[in-house]
């Protein structure tokens, strides 16, 4: 069975509310572009209520960056997955490489992420990919697996489950990875995911995440075992995440 392809767009920290909403407006209208995609957005956590009123055609789903794995209490700054749900959100990223370098997350915490994420019915964006050194030494499919070995322990594949590959090097640098460099990266977690759950491994959609813009999508996207695109700078304008959600719509 084919897997429908997803496109995903980080916002990161980026946007005032009048320019999120703009976009909001916009992407809410791509009804022909994303018939045979499944798109998301993940807007900065304060914009998200924005996205619960404007996106209303159900053509894009939006969620939120990060979560925190408790249910309730006193985590200062914090949100967890069961307000994201109420608030009409389905979906949370989990271990983008920024937040493990910047705000000391790691793929055990990750796991309880994805748990709690799971309790509430969101769908799990899991990110994985290897720093420049450990590419230069060659040690990059071993990181990225021990990553994945870590972060799904124990976590029931019947749950929405995406797992996007972002080699760190790639992210924001304008470096995209080579077509090689996915495809080996690709067939080695396709491979593990089948490995931990059989059948139900092969559902799992896996993108790619690193410098993808119109120029490259569709090409990235025609990579064996690319599943699609988590999309970082180039979603935050209306014209460019749209040019890449139509190359996925037109990609096998
Ligand atoms: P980029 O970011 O597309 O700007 O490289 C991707 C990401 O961090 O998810």
């Amino acid at each position: 069975m084919m897997k429908q392809k997803i496109v995903a767009g980080n916002w990161k920290m980026n946007h005032s509310l009048s320019s999120a909403e703009e976009l909001l407006h916009h992407l809410d209208r791509i009804v022909e572009e994303s018939k045979k995609v499944n798109t998301f957005v993940f807007p900065p956590t304060l914009y998200a209520l924005s996205a619960a009123k404007i996106l209303n055609h159900k053509t894009v789903d939006w969620g939120v960056q990060n979560i925190h794995y408790e249910e309730f209490g006193a985590y200062t700054g914090e949100v967890n997955a069961e307000m994201v749900s109420s608030c009409n959100g389905t979906a949370v990223i989990i271990g983008h490489s920024e937040r493990r370098e910047h705000f000391s997350v790691t793929s055990s915490s990750c796991n309880l992420k994805i748990r709690a994420a799971h309790k509430c019915e969101l769908v799990a964006f899991y990110c994985c990919g290897e720093p420049l050194e450990v590419r230069e030494n060659n040690n990059h499919v071993e990181y990225v697996l021990q990553q994945l070995e870590e972060g799904l322990d124990g976590i029931d594949p019947n749950h929405n489950l995406v797992i996007a590959y972002e080699p760190v090097w790639a992210i924001g640098t304008g470096r995209t990875a080579e077509n090689s460099q996915i495809e080996e990266m690709h067939s080695q977690i396709s491979y593990f995911l089948q490995q931990k759950w059989g059948e139900m491994g092969k559902q799992i959609p896996v993108l790619y995440g690193g410098s993808c813009k119109p120029q490259n999508a569709k090409e990235i996207f025609n990579i064996p075992n690319v599943d699609g695109g988590l999309i970082g700078g180039a979603s935050l304008k209306a014209d460019d995440f749209i040019e890449i959600i139509k190359a996925a719509n037109e990609s096998s």
